[in-house]
């Protein structure tokens, strides 16, 4: 059977008074999404962003349900961004990191998340240094888990939420050129929008960066890989910049910040080789002035803010669905 395209898995889904059906507990990754489940989640993000235009910005969606932020890393969007989302759904909020708690007496992830279920947490949202993490406390803990970035893996809702800016921005996502340009072998944020962009029928996805942080490998995944940056921007839609994650490096993977700024930082002269209107994105935290120029990042074709405002409301999108799930967490017969 051939697979629908986005246009009609989206006419589908408006046709019928049912939406496509949505039953996970757990988001851990773009990987393991089918399509549908991707678009139901852009889908419910955009009923979410118009409760933004509201006098209360609130619903009682997940009244009496607590929702765990677990962060041992560092982070301003997504730690906040999931705050916001549930307290619109009048969810309560636990906000814990690993800083000054018991992990620093060496209480294990699983034992630490468990306490903390002891307490009521219906979902953990949590983002970890290394790779997997959220999927082992998958298999140990009652609760439903959020993947907030894990490592170099993934970081579904950044994948979600830019997702959701391209295809608000420029209508749909089928058939765009997107670039990714920057860090990509350190980047779960890549590695998420390659997943959800190849389900959603992006017509070319092109990484962008020097070898040393752009494995062959990537191939494999459906992109282009481009080690020149005016060449691998050219005509796209989309540029989505990375930064450079020096602490995730153990080896010098090249020159210095300023060699990469030459080569690799968008100035307003250099993004005129792509698409006149071409969406200049980025995850953030931003380092103005190596992968990005101020002018570019404050530019009209800049919609890193919007980012950030439709991250709320994926995130609300996803609590919301996962929130669904028969015989989870939430579920009232258990
Ligand atoms: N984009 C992103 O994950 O930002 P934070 O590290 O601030 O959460």
């Amino acid at each position: 059977m051939k697979t629908p395209t986005e246009a009609q898995a989206r006419a589908a889904a408006h046709s019928t008074a049912a939406p496509t059906p949505f039953q996970r507990k757990h988001l851990l990754g773009l990987e393991d999404l089918t399509r549908e489940e991707v678009l139901r989640i852009l889908d419910e993000a955009r009923g979410m962003k118009d409760i933004f235009t509201r006098t209360v910005k609130k619903v009682p969606a997940l009244r009496g349900k607590t929702v765990a932020n677990l962060f041992f890393e560092n982070s301003t969007r997504t730690r906040t961004s999931f705050e916001l989302a549930a307290k619109r759904l009048s969810a309560d909020v636990i906000n814990f990191s690993a800083a000054g708690s018991s992990v620093s007496k060496g209480e294990s992830l699983i034992d630490t998340v468990r306490t903390i279920e002891a307490m009521g947490a219906d979902f953990v949202v949590m983002r970890h240094s290394a790779s997997g993490a959220p999927h082992l406390l998958s298999r140990n803990v009652k609760s439903a888990v959020i993947n907030a970035g894990d490592g170099t893996h993934e970081h579904p809702t950044q994948g979600l939420l830019d997702m959701f800016t391209m295809r608000e921005k420029l209508g749909r996502l089928e058939g765009l050129k997107v670039a990714i340009v920057g860090d990509i072998l350190h980047s779960r944020v890549a590695r998420s929008n390659i997943w959800g962009l190849r389900k959603l029928g992006v017509g070319e996805l092109r990484l962008v960066g020097p070898r040393t942080l752009l494995p062959k490998w990537f191939e494999s995944m459906g992109c282009q890989l481009h080690y020149n940056l005016e060449e691998g921007i050219r005509g796209v839609d989309v540029i989505n910049i990375l930064r450079i994650q020096l602490e995730r490096q153990s080896e010098n993977l090249f020159p210095s910040i300023r060699e990469y700024q030459v080569l690799y930082g968008l100035t307003t002269k250099r993004i005129a080789a792509a698409c006149p209107d071409a969406l200049i994105m980025h995850p953030g935290p931003i380092n103005r002035g190596v992968e990005i120029s101020q002018e570019v990042a404050d530019g009209p074709q800049s919609v890193i803010n919007e980012q950030v405002t439709n991250g709320v409301a994926i995130r609300m999108a996803v609590l919301y669905l996962l929130s669904g799930y028969r015989g989870g967490p939430l579920s009232e017969d258990e």
